[in-house]
């Protein structure tokens, strides 16, 4: 596939619409946007807080946080670095401003100011404009980014980083086919390209922006060499623009050797095929996530969940982790249960710095083998859908099924691969769709999957993939029956 950045004509060519399309757009001129971006001190720049920690080999630890405004906003995020010792910060874009819906962002920034509290699941960057966010960035000490699930984030992106942000989650696939039903994937790729140019862009001028494609997906028994395939191409994708801070993301399984080997993998493959493509010239770092799916309602049992995903990515040596808390099972955290999420997973972090855990063993060589094995099916399938285009190799191969995330919304997401645990919990697959897996690789899949069906005297069906998908929020890992 060939690779090349967008022009800057193409740029401009879309900036005046995207600029337009609410009023705070007006304010953002990138030549002082640049300026201001080199104002801001290096201790609080993301890309740089990434890279330091790989040297340094540490783990990083970020919260999710957002409400609707601005002096709120502040507050909680300074609780979140002062009492939650957070090493990096987020903004949580709420679910308005994601679909573009500025004008109903407004009104629930009204509302919130009469409720007195928020009302809105994020923070509207947009609505609050170039000012609002430089408010925020500037009351806080450490890095900050924006996190959120936007298909199409270029006025955010324009915004938040005139803005000071530094670091940017999200991409082309990853906020398309898990967030939205109707968008059609060629578009949202196409507007990441814009903002993955625009981060370039930053680059050429010397600032340095962190990228960040959305790793978990779905977040719902996602096998690690999917979540790893989409991680790969959005990474080939931004790399393509110019970005070159880049941090690829996976969502704890639950098997910790499955895991390990996924972040293991995820490195190497990505590593593999960036510079396949010629590629040389880029900062990696690697995210874990901890456990995305359904969490214990009781707050001891979700500390627990939180400290085996901890654990998890100390033993991986990923340079962060994204923590949840213990209110995960009813939604948005209070500011105290979000700091406690973190100060669990600090104390697993520090208590682990100076441990190996984990030399090689056999089994997490087999299943590093097989996720990379997995990975070049898809890969190659998409390289040969491209016709040279690698954007079109991914709308084609997701058409076709050759790509597929489980229990995604998006109609241009086959959703024919049903993952199921094994006997051992590792993540495998019951259905592949149209995958193109070889056939050793499902036999392999159907031989393990024999196990748990014969322990557990029941034939592999939905039934155990569901059962599968509630089981650690009723406190375990396989769904095994009663
Ligand atoms: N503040 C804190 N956490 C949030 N999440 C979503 N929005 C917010 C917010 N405004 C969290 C959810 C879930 C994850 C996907 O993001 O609780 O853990």
């Amino acid at each position: 596939m060939r690779y090349e950045a967008m022009t800057w004509k193409d740029f401009l060519a879309q900036r005046k619409t995207v600029l337009e399309s609410w009023p705070t757009g007006r304010e953002v001129d990138l030549e002082e946007a640049v300026r201001y971006q080199r104002g801001i001190a290096e201790s609080k720049n993301f890309a740089r807080a990434m890279s330091r920690a790989k040297a340094e080999k540490k783990t990083l630890t970020q919260p999710r946080a957002g409400v609707a405004l601005i002096d709120d906003h502040i507050r909680l995020l300074r609780f979140l670095e002062i009492e939650g010792t957070a090493d990096l910060l987020p903004t949580t874009i709420d679910a308005y401003t994601r679909q573009n819906r500025y004008q109903e962002a407004a009104v629930g920034i009204e509302k919130s100011i009469a409720a007195g509290h928020s009302l809105l699941n994020g923070f509207p960057a947009v609505n609050h404009g170039l000012s609002g966010c430089r408010r925020v960035t500037e009351a806080v000490t450490k890095p900050i980014q924006v996190r959120h699930g936007t298909p199409d984030a270029r006025l955010l992106a324009e915004i938040s980083l005139a803005g000071g942000f530094t670091s940017y989650e999200g991409g082309g696939i990853s906020y398309n086919i898990p967030y939205t039903k109707k968008v059609e994937l060629g578009d949202s790729i196409r507007a990441w390209r814009y903002v993955d140019r625009l981060v370039g862009y930053y680059e050429e001028n010397g600032i340095s922006i962190n990228r960040e494609p959305f790793g978990p997906l779905t977040g719902t028994l996602v096998p690690p060499f999917i979540s790893h395939t989409v991680a790969v191409l959005e990474g080939l994708l931004a790399l393509q623009e110019g970005v070159k801070s880049l941090t690829l993301g996976y969502g704890q399984g639950g098997n910790v050797l499955q895991d390990l080997a996924a972040l293991a993998t995820l490195r190497e493959l990505a590593v593999e095929y960036f510079g396949r493509a010629g590629f040389e010239d880029y900062d990696l770092t690697i995210v874990f996530h901890q456990w995305m799916g359904g969490f214990p309602e009781d707050e001891a049992q979700a500390f627990a969940v939180i400290s085996l995903g901890s654990f998890v990515a100390a033993a991986a040596g990923v340079e962060k982790i994204i923590v949840k808390t213990p209110h995960e099972a009813m939604g948005i955290p209070t500011k105290e249960a979000n700091a406690a999420g973190l100060k669990a997973t600090r104390q697993i972090l520090s208590m682990l710095t100076d441990q190996r855990i984990f030399a090689d063993n056999d089994i997490l060589q087999r299943e590093k083998d097989l996720i990379k094995r997995e990975v070049r099916c898809l890969m190659d399938a998409v390289e040969n859908a491209s016709g040279g285009d690698p954007i079109q190799g991914i709308v084609r191969a997701f058409a076709g099924g050759l790509l597929d995330v489980p229990f995604a919304p998006s109609i241009f997401n086959r959703g024919r691969v049903l993952p199921v645990r094994d006997n051992e919990g590792f993540i495998r697959l019951f259905a592949k769709g149209n995958l193109p897996l070889t056939e050793e690789i499902m036999s392999f899949h159907r031989e393990r999957l024999a196990e748990r069906a014969k322990a557990e005297k029941r034939a592999v069906s939905f039934q155990m993939v569901t059962d599968d998908i509630y089981a650690i929020s009723k406190s375990r890992l396989i769904g095994r029956p009663k």
